[in-house]
């Protein structure tokens, strides 16, 4: 097989920040995807339906002219996010879900959530209004191995939360484990995941490889490679629960290679490409349509897209790195050979 089309996917993780940094990002989602969920973690954080909305229009504003690419938005869960903000969120056409990030868990997270039990009332309206809930799911006490964030996560929040609100839809965003994928497998329709290229490429040797190596450095930082194998079997199973979702998060370079560099890895310059890369490792296509394509907006309740997109056999190398204000931005897998080419021509 040389050529693949597919119905034009979509990314449901998106991180494409603000003013110059988003424009300089931006194209390369809207060149391969037909939808994202845009992620709400600026500074300061998108909390309600005003900077929604005022945040989807620079959006709009900076993609390339006449692209059809449409930005989904989402909410920040804060300590003050009351039912009347989830209400309003619901009832815009542009606001898919609520993000809840624990406080401190990652980027941008300081204004996240203390406690979760206090937002009780704000998840019972989200299930009463059908307002999505994506969770990023890691434990955060200091005592806990970084290693161990997710798996705490589920064992001490996630499975309450479920508990408690049996009804409210849940995206476990950018799982990592094995325990994650078997906690969404035994979970019913109201739960899916979203899974990375990234986390389907590497394990955690990748971090150390030769020396310390910042660019794959991202959070949920990226696990054993038995937890890798778990990814990529939900991923090419087909199963309606897991999709794609880059977590593309660009940072420059600069702020990478630094002493106490950021989390996140830059990938959508070639998203579609290294999903393809990890379902070629597999030798299966036979559900990447389902895993880009349709588990994601049959989730969010949403027509799958009407145009297609193919990716052709051909290697090339992913660039060194890419502009971005004032710094260079060095994209997941740079200088490193793929093996599928989106075809410029659809
Ligand atoms: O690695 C990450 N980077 N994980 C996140 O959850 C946030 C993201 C970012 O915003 O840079
Ligand atoms: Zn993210």
């Amino acid at each position: 097989m040389n050529k693949l089309t597919i119905i034009k996917p979509d990314d449901w993780h998106l991180h494409l920040r603000d003013s110059h940094f988003m424009e300089a990002v931006v194209a390369d989602s809207a060149r391969q995807f037909g939808r994202a969920i845009i992620m709400p973690n600026l500074v300061p954080p998108v909390r309600n339906c005003a900077d929604a909305l005022a945040y989807r229009q620079r959006i709009c504003s900076a993609l390339p002219h006449g692209s059809p690419f449409n930005p989904l938005m989402t909410l920040y869960l804060t300590d003050n996010t009351s039912v009347d903000d989830i209400k309003a969120a619901s009832e815009s056409e542009f606001i898919y879900g609520a993000k809840l990030y624990p406080a401190g868990a990652t980027t941008n997270s300081d204004a996240g959530v203390t406690d979760l039990k206090k937002l009780g009332p704000v998840f019972e309206s989200m299930q009463k209004h059908g307002l999505i809930l994506q969770i990023h799911g890691e434990a955060t006490g200091p005592e806990i191995d970084v290693f161990d964030r997710e798996k705490v996560f589920i064992d001490n929040s996630l499975s309450a939360i479920r508990a408690s609100f049996p009804g409210l839809r849940i995206v476990f965003e950018h799982i990592t484990t094995s325990e994650a994928v078997t906690f969404v497998r035994d979970g019913d329709s109201n739960l899916a995941a979203t899974i990375t290229p990234h986390h389907l490429l590497i394990n955690r040797n990748a971090l150390f490889r030769g020396g310390i190596r910042p660019h794959h450095y991202c959070l949920p930082i990226a696990k054993r490679e038995h937890h890798r194998l778990a990814l990529l079997n939900a991923a090419t199973s087909g199963e309606a629960s897991f999709f794609a979702g880059t977590d593309s998060a660009p940072h420059s370079e600069q702020a990478k290679e630094s002493a106490c560099g950021c989390a996140g890895i830059f990938s959508a310059h070639s998203a579609l490409e290294l999903y393809a890369e990890a379902f070629e490792q597999q030798n299966s296509f036979t559900h990447f349509e389902t895993f880009m394509s349709r588990n994601g907006p049959d989730f969010y309740q949403l027509p799958h897209n009407s145009t297609t997109v193919s990716l052709e056999r051909k290697s090339w190398m992913v660039p060194e790195s890419l502009p971005y204000p004032e710094s260079r931005l060095i994209p997941f897998m740079a200088g490193e050979a793929l093996q599928w080419k989106l075809c410029q021509d659809d």
